[in-house]
């Protein structure tokens, strides 16, 4: 219903509108205050051209945007937005929005789509463009005026996201800097297994050598055995290298990368990589490994990491057990609920009960020169991938853990809800 304004109605309008933009002024974050007016008029345009889908016709139609940018005009801002644009007078922000948007461009279409669907806000992280040169990353929120509720004005804020970004990357730098400590640790209580891994090949391609040379030097070369023999060096070369490559990727510092991985596969890597380990501390591995499991997405060297952490663990647990009675049992399996586990247990020590709630805080460990830090970034690597470590004790005596991470369907399904806003991974402490 249209109600006519009276003259003393009008002056209190407007006198409540002067006192809130003075209030506007004393906001502690920044404020652009925009007439939204023209957006009206532009809206009842593609009303009136019956559109399918906004989005689409706005990517067809960019001139609509660069119209919408030009005629919306800021009418407003506050001493915190003028800081943070590095601005000098209010005057250089008034006018059209279009240098609001000069650092993402795509986000003038994506505010104007929920203005125009009627959205009562909108809100983006986005890089902006200030006035002395800088791109900053900002969180940006808008709130819109509707139809029929006689507001002009639109209301746009700004949240300087610069800090909480680099206190973010510092943290996953430290994280991957201890990540890659744990590695070079657990690589480091390998020595034995990788000396003797790459030994093996490199016997193998001397012998081999010398023999072909023998059968090269008779009276009358045997060149089919040689040849034989050659092929030999070939494949034992390349055994050498897969396990060097193998030790590189432990051993380097890189950025973790998502692929689609058989677990296991990565389960069975980790088995080959610490046979000799076991073999030498007298520790037999048994493993029951479920077939056809639904893939999983997640950086492979990350998850060896857990799974050589955990198995290393139980190796040195079993120090103390009786030759005959050390067992580790490794399993893979997939949950009810979508997701595939990876189940240790072993003959070992056991975890003492008070220790149960420490053993994955950082820097906890009751080895002598242990850095107690394995299990920790187990947790984080865990988590990062959606998943979970836990740790409990067997009835029989021996430790149980077991590492589960959702599978690649179930994780894209989550992943999905929660994509707008993720979570920082926080290291445990
Ligand atoms: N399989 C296990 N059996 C018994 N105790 C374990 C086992 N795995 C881990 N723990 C306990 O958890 C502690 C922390 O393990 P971890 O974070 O890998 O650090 P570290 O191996 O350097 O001590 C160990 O010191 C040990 O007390
Ligand atoms: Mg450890």
């Amino acid at each position: 219903m249209e109600l006519a304004l009276t003259e003393g109605s009008v002056i209190e309008l407007d006198a409540s509108q002067k006192r809130y933009c003075n209030l506007i002024s004393y906001l502690p974050i920044p404020v652009w205050q925009i007439d939204a007016r023209p957006a009206e008029r532009i809206f009842d345009r593609l009303k009136a051209s019956s559109i399918g889908d906004l989005g689409t016709y706005l990517d067809e139609h960019p001139e609509l945007v660069d119209l919408a940018s030009e005629v919306l005009r800021v009418f407003a801002v506050n001493d915190e937005a003028i800081q943070l644009f590095g601005g000098k007078h209010c005057s250089e922000f008034l006018g059209p929005v279009r240098y609001l948007f000069a650092g993402t461009p795509g986000s003038a279409r994506r505010v104007m789509q929920a203005h125009a669907s009627g959205a009562r806000n909108h809100v983006e992280e986005l890089e902006v463009k200030t006035f002395d040169g800088r791109l900053i990353d900002v969180l940006l929120l808008m709130t819109f005026p509707v139809p029929g509720e006689r507001l002009d004005t639109t209301i746009l804020m700004m949240i300087d996201n610069t800090a909480r970004l680099e206190a973010e990357a510092k943290l996953r730098s430290v994280e991957a800097d201890f990540s890659h400590a744990a590695r070079l640790s657990t690589l480091g209580e390998m020595t034995t297994s990788i000396a003797h891994e790459i030994k093996q090949p490199l016997s193998a391609i001397l012998m081999n050598a010398q023999t072909s040379l023998r059968y090269l030097r008779k009276a009358e070369p045997n060149l089919e055995k040689a040849e034989q023999l050659t092929s030999r060096i070939v494949e034992c070369a390349q055994r050498a290298s897969d396990i060097i490559g193998r030790i590189q990727d432990m051993a380097g510092k890189r950025a973790p990368t998502n692929t689609l991985l058989d677990f296991n596969d990565v389960v069975e890597q980790c088995l080959v990589f610490l046979r000799h380990e076991s073999e030498e501390k007298d520790v037999v591995i048994k493993a029951r490994l479920q077939p056809n499991l639904p893939l999983i997405s997640g950086d492979r060297i990350q998850l060896q990491q857990v799974i050589v952490n955990l198995i290393v663990n139980s190796i040195q647990a079993m120090k103390a057990a009786p030759q005959t009675r050390r067992e580790i049992h490794v399993e893979t399996s997939l949950g009810e609920t979508g997701q595939v586990a990876f189940s240790i247990r072993d003959t070992g020590t056991g975890i003492p009960i008070d220790h149960l709630a420490h053993i994955f805080d950082g820097f906890f460990t009751t080895k002598e020169g242990g850095l107690g830090i394995g299990l920790a970034i187990c947790q984080s690597i865990a988590k990062a991938h959606g998943g979970t470590v836990t740790a409990a004790n067997h009835p029989e005596g021996g430790a149980l853990f077991r590492f589960s991470i959702p599978t690649e369907s179930t994780a894209r399904v989550n992943n999905s809800a929660f994509a707008k806003y993720p979570t920082p991974e926080i290291l445990p402490n």
